[in-house]
């Protein structure tokens, strides 16, 4: 069975092919991403125009090429996926349409996948973990623990009731002019700086629900950074570092009281899973390496190419989706907003206004009212 999956919902173009062979093992045939940061780093964030017209000036071109790599014609392949939200709905269209007309022309089905369900299934196509299996995604617009018990069966146990982790990391780089998009480049000041240096809060330490509070922990590096400035270069770094060791507490501290929720509802997880964007981040992983062997679990981390938004999670997702009769019409609509968890409510209100540009990440962090997943 092979699946051709298309990323469109924010900054990175990405197309791949993934094949699941006779013997059930997976692999990853081709997998082509274009990064648009060049084209909104001026703006310090994703400019939501910008980037649905960048994904209509290369996907053509990037399905060829995943294609070729994967050495197979349309006539090759058993089904197309596209990620049909949540995300920048012009970016979604231009994804979601390509998908569509490949599988109408080949005249096989069409698979309409939920990004965020992409991210939280691709510990099964990088290392086949069976469910049930606990997920932190952390992500520029999500920070949720999620209870993955199926295919399309999530139980959300946390979730944040303000900023997303990865959205924290990129405004705490634009305060300190750190480049866009700023997990990476916040992790690299971090390497150089005191994590001691600053003793910033740690929010919801010790709550009973598994959720997350970001954006008081932002403010307060705010107000550190501009107490102490003008800034040295050895100041930005003690900030950065000071404010990941702040993150990885609340990440591991919170995960922990995920994993009791987990335990009360549903028994022991096979194992402990972390995905999305922030999961490429080493410190956070290290003190989910920790947590998981205490709790005598295993951590599965995704490979680094596959933290990121990319085309293999949604051609995997859409293998998944297939296996099971999951397909969709060729009516399915963008979902801009599309919560993984049928039933799952916001916590709070965001107190937050939609901000004029959004953040990097920002397919996931969408405005005003209501919180995403
Ligand atoms: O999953 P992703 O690629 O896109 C969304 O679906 O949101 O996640 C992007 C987010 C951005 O906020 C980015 O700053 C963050 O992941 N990120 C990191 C790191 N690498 C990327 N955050 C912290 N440390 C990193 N090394
Ligand atoms: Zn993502």
């Amino acid at each position: 069975m092979r699946v051709l999956g298309i990323e469109t919902t924010c900054d990175e173009t990405a197309v791949a092919v993934v094949e699941l062979d006779a013997a059930g093992r997976s692999h990853i045939r081709s997998n082509a991403v274009l990064s648009q940061i060049a084209a909104h780093a001026a703006y310090g964030g994703v400019v939501p125009e910008i980037a649905a017209r960048a994904h209509m000036d290369v996907l053509d071109r990037l399905i060829e090429r995943a294609m070729a790599a994967a050495q197979v014609r349309i006539g090759d392949l058993d089904g197309f996926a596209a990620a049909a939200g949540p995300g920048l709905v012009g970016g979604v269209m231009v994804g979601l349409t390509a998908a569509k007309a490949m599988a109408l022309v080949a005249g096989k089905p069409f698979l309409a996948v939920n990004h965020l369900e992409a991210h939280a299934l691709t510990a099964r196509l990088t290392d086949d973990v069976a469910f049930p299996y606990l997920l932190l995604l952390v992500s520029g617009g999500h920070t949720q623990l999620l209870a993955v018990r199926g295919v399309a069966d999530y139980v959300r146990l946390g979730t944040t009731i303000d900023d997303a982790v990865g959205e924290a990391f990129d405004k705490v780089a634009k305060m300190l002019s750190l480049p866009y998009p700023g997990g990476p480049a916040v992790e690299r000041e971090a390497l150089k700086g005191n994590p001691e240096a600053f003793d910033f809060p740690r929010p919801m330490l010790g709550r009973a629900e598994p959720n997350f509070s970001l954006s008081g922990l932002k403010t307060a590096v705010r107000l550190a950074a501009e107490r102490i400035a003008p800034l040295s270069d050895q100041a930005v770094s003690d900030l950065c570092a000071s404010f990941q060791a702040a993150v990885v507490d609340v990440m591991v501290e919170r995960t922990r009281v995920g994993l009791k929720a987990f335990r009360a509802e549903l028994g022991k997880p096979t194992c402990l899973v972390v995905a999305g964007g922030v999961a490429a981040n080493l410190a956070i992983g290290r003190g989910l390496t920790r947590l998981a062997t205490e709790a005598g679990l295993k951590l599965v981390a995704p490979p680094l190419e596959l933290c990121g938004d990319n085309g293999a999670m949604i051609a995997w997702a859409g293998i998944e989706r297939l296996r099971l009769g999951l397909t969709d019409g060729l009516d399915a609509p963008p979902r801009p907003r599309w919560p993984l968890e049928a039933r799952a409510q916001p916590v709070a209100p965001s107190a937050m206004p939609a901000p004029a540009l959004p953040d990097a990440g920002a397919a996931e962090a969408l405005p005003a009212g209501v919180l995403p997943g």
